[in-house]
């Protein structure tokens, strides 16, 4: 007999909390964790197979699922998302100064739709907290998997400055990181989705771009983009990007647009993510791709929920996807199974 995965008696225990205890409950449990152990795969784990490694970015990834920016937004729990079989992580979104974020409740589960919709509000420890957690990190030497750190902007930093608010936090933690993404499409951040404009875009990357050079090795940068632009706008800061000296992108960010729910979303107002973004998110990253041509890094992320769903993203062109609210749904095993499914047509094709 099959053993069952625990996650299916645990789910509906998890469910049935607040959605932000339940997720503070296991990130609590999965940073002490941290703390303890490495979580480093065995040579035999799917998570190390050699057919699922891609190199990019001149790093090297044992295999395409990364964790998704939002999940650890203050770097707690890295060892742990590593020993769940995830071939990157990304953390933050991290601010250069600590803010509470939004008003709860903030975060909302849709079940029936297989959905999230959140409005956090960037709700971190800033960006020193983490560069002290990030040390102690690199120190222990542990990690075997590429870390990125997300970067937004302070809430009380004005527009007209906000490239100046992203360097500070790059300053502080570009050299912890192995990229670093400037995200500028969450919708929780009064006026943040309105930097996705070519010349904003060239403002920040240029500001970042001052101190990166400076150091023994630039890091890649990346920019993370909302599924709501146009093709055509976000093409348009896709070039900018690239432009300024970006390696690529991040498609796509959660969606404001909530079409084709069965759920009622009267009165909900935030990012909705997980399955019904899979089909945008995934249209729009085709379309980057198909613009921009073969060379520039994407990282396909929105709405996979299942192995079809990694498929389809990386059949998009991405060359590495990354999941969030698949890992709410889907449990702590949900990576190793996307890995096993995504390893056999490689194996047979090897073989
Ligand atoms: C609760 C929650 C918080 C998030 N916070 C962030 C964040 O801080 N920064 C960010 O770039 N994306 C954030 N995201 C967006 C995810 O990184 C991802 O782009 C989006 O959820 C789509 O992927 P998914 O459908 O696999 O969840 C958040 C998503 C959720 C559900």
């Amino acid at each position: 007999m099959k053993t069952p995965d625990p996650w299916t008696l645990l789910k509906p225990l998890a469910f049935k909390m607040d959605p932000e205890r339940a997720h503070q409950t296991a990130l609590g449990l999965l940073s002490r964790w941290s703390r303890l152990f490495d979580g480093t795969p065995g040579p035999g784990d799917i998570a190390r197979n050699p057919s699922l490694a891609v190199e990019a970015m001149g790093l090297r990834f044992p295999n395409p699922i990364g964790l998704a920016a939002g999940l650890d937004k203050n770097a707690e729990a890295v060892p742990a998302w590593q020993a769940l079989g995830f071939g990157f992580v990304e953390v933050g979104t991290v601010t250069a100064l600590a803010q509470p974020g939004n008003p709860r409740p903030r975060l909302f589960r849709l079940p029936r739709d297989r959905a999230i919709v959140n409005r956090m509000g960037f709700n971190n420890e800033g960006a020193e907290a983490m560069g002290r957690r990030l040390e102690r990190l690199r120190e222990r030497r542990c990690l075997q998997v590429p870390l990125g750190v997300n970067l937004g902007k302070s809430k009380v930093t004005p527009a007209e400055e906000a490239a100046q608010d992203y360097r500070r936090s790059f300053e502080r933690l570009g050299e912890l990181a192995d990229y670093v993404v400037v995200n500028i499409s969450s919708p929780n951040t009064p006026g943040l989705r309105d930097l996705q404009r070519v010349d904003e875009v060239e403002r920040i990357i240029g500001a970042i771009q001052g101190p990166n050079q400076r150091l023994n090795r630039p890091r890649p940068l990346l920019v993370k983009l909302a599924p709501d632009l146009t093709d055509e706008d976000a093409v348009a800061c896709a070039r900018a990007a690239l432009g300024a000296g970006c390696v690529g992108l991040i498609l796509t960010n959660t969606t404001i647009r909530f079409e084709g729910l069965e759920s009622p979303t009267e009165g909900l107002s935030g990012g909705l993510s997980g399955r019904p973004l899979l089909e945008r998110s995934t249209g729009l990253l085709a379309r980057v791709r198909s613009e921009l041509g073969p060379d520039p890094l994407l990282i396909g992320v929105g709405g996979i929920m299942d192995p079809e769903g990694a498929a389809a993203k990386l059949a998009a062109g991405a060359d590495l996807i990354q999941i969030y609210t698949g890992l709410v749904y889907g449990g702590p095993g949900f990576v190793r199974r996307l890995l096993a499914e995504l390893a056999k047509p490689r194996e047979s094709a090897d073989s």
